[in-house]
């Protein structure tokens, strides 16, 4: 992608580099109902490595903390730093395409908005392979949140996701790819606002007066600031939804 430099310079001074929050990563983790004392968990996509953190701080597991981006693994290795749970994060540069790990490795895998990178069934499909028996998956996905959504909605994204489904259809894939859904929820709007669009705006304010005249740069920025005001008119009708679910 051209200019995807400037995407990441966008995006590595964000708290992270999509919706989420502790609260729900909290929330996702608490509902798996037994899991080993210390966990093996991969982290597919963890980027900067909010969800990490709080992985490592609640689950007294080590973490792969897996991105294809040094510079997102480099941030979340500085936020981490005499902490500690320092110990308990291994960054790993490798595209979750490759990941050439034995089958049955890790207790836990977890990907906030990441997986879909793979396609999410695809996705369902590799942690099966690299998951224990009765290990745990914990995803979120892009999801309309209603049965009908408007058409401009769905025009929006047959361009930006043709894979997006409503919840129910996410769940029978689920099913589909041999597990047992434990739990769901929808994230809330905050999590969309606090740790991201509010944040990339204002970083955004200030990216787009340095780059003054770079046009591929400013298309770049656009494009982030057309997705917030998306968002911010239409969140009645899509969201992210957590998927918590065990390995049958
Ligand atoms: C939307 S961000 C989510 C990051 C983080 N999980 C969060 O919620 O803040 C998606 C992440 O997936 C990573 N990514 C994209 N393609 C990838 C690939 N093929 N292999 C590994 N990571 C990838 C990006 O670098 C980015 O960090």
């Amino acid at each position: 992608m051209e200019g995807i430099e400037y995407l990441y310079e966008l995006c590595e001074a964000l708290p992270r580099s999509g919706p989420g929050d502790n609260e729900c990563t909290r929330r996702a983790f608490n509902s798996i109902p037994r899991h080993s004392k210390h966990p093996f968990i991969l982290d597919i996509g963890c980027g900067q490595g909010m969800q990490t953190i709080e992985l490592a701080k609640i689950s007294n597991g080590k973490i792969m903390a897996l991105d294809n981006h040094q510079g997102f693994l480099d941030t979340l290795m500085d936020r981490t730093k005499n902490e500690e749970f320092e110990e308990n994060i291994i960054p790993q540069n490798m595209s979750m395409l490759d990941m050439n790990f034995e089958e049955k490795t890790f207790d836990i895998i977890w990907s906030e908005g990441a997986l879909y990178f793979m396609g999410f069934q695809n996705g369902l499909k590799r942690c099966h392979q690299l998951l224990k028996d009765k290990g745990y998956l914990a995803v979120t996905e892009l999801v309309y949140t209603v049965s009908n959504p408007p058409n401009t909605v769905v025009e929006y994204f047959g361009s930006e996701y043709p894979d997006i489904k409503n919840i129910e259809e996410k769940i029978e894939t689920i099913k589909k790819e041999e597990f047992n859904l434990i739990s769901n929820f929808t994230l809330p709007e905050s999590a969309w606002l606090n740790n991201y669009y509010l944040p990339m705006e204002k970083e955004l304010r200030r990216l787009n007066k340095k780059y003054q005249g770079n046009e591929v740069a400013l298309a770049i920025f656009e494009a982030f600031k057309s997705e917030a005001d998306f968002y911010r008119k239409f969140s009645n009708f899509y969201g992210y939804e957590f998927f918590i679910m065990q390995k049958k």
